[in-house]
């Protein structure tokens, strides 16, 4: 891959690896070593690549974005309190929403909290990590996987929510090094205002199925809970208008999100959503 365009951007430092077990790993150990605020890894193929709740991340050689960066909670503005996770997961998110429509113009969406979607399919997904010592965190790793080229989808009976190639939806070519550089350029102008209510505007303005009804199935096995999505709270939480309960606020991994009208699958997977 051809970095050169990322050299206007303020990273730490950045390591390029050809194959990794999985960058949030490689990324998590450098940063016990001493990695600086914003050090990057990419790479272009991941033998164990990882998704949310201990599930696989499917990253073949030559098809995929593969990226993590590190975010040293002292090096924010003003550190993210309450529920850190769900808003950095956010950041992830909108970082490669927005690169996907500001850079390319397709009509990428997230998927609350950190999936990105196109076309309704998941092209997208977003793993963050905490670092804790005593009762504050003190850094993040932020990893984000992008199914650019076809072969970087997994097959339909591996996934639990339909997948789908940036490429495929785009009609045309991607310079993986371009997509990089627009999404890492976002989460370094967006993680300057991740206090901020345009932050959680903009995340908001960008939800999938905003105004519109969805299921949602609690994922310590509850009854499903149907309602329209009105948008975020404060703290980056999902408010749902619902008929039998009213107004509910869902928290991060307590619930999977489905349009409405379409069947929850419960099948083996490989990536998340
Ligand atoms: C999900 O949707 O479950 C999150 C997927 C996150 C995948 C990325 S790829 C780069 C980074 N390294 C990993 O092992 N996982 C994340």
């Amino acid at each position: 891959m051809d970095f050169e365009a990322l050299g206007s951007l303020p990273l730490g430092a950045l390591r390029y690896m050809p194959r990794v077990g999985s960058t949030n790993d490689e990324l998590l150990q450098w940063a016990e070593q001493g990695a600086p605020d914003l050090a990057v890894v990419a790479a272009d193929e991941q033998t164990a690549g990882r998704g949310r709740a201990g599930r696989r991340w499917f990253t073949p050689p030559g098809a995929a974005l593969a990226v993590s960066v590190l975010l040293r909670a002292e090096a924010f503005p003003r550190r993210p309190q309450g529920d850190a996770l769900l808003r950095l997961s956010g950041l992830g998110a909108v970082s490669v929403c927005l690169a996907l429509r500001q850079a390319y113009g397709l009509p990428a969406q997230v998927k609350w909290p950190n999936d990105v979607l196109l076309d309704g399919r998941k092209a997208a997904g977003v793993l963050v990590e905490l670092s804790w010592r005593g009762d504050g965190w003190q850094y993040a790793v932020i990893g984000m996987g992008v199914n650019v080229r076809p072969e970087a989808v997994p097959p339909p009976q591996k996934v639990r929510f339909p997948a789908v190639a940036v490429e495929s939806v785009a009609g045309k070519p991607l310079r993986r090094t371009k997509l990089l550089y627009e999404i890492l350029s976002r989460l370094v102008a967006w993680r300057a205002r991740l206090h901020t209510s345009a932050f959680l505007r903009t995340w908001e303005e960008n939800l999938a199925w905003l105004g519109e009804q969805v299921r949602v199935q609690p994922e310590n096995g509850a009854a499903e809970i149907q309602g329209t999505l009105l948008g975020l709270a404060a703290d980056g939480a999902l408010r749902l208008q619902t008929p039998a309960e009213g107004a509910l606020t869902l928290r991060l991994g307590e619930v999977r999100l489905r349009p409405a009208g379409e069947p929850m699958h419960r099948t083996q997977f490989r990536t998340g959503g």
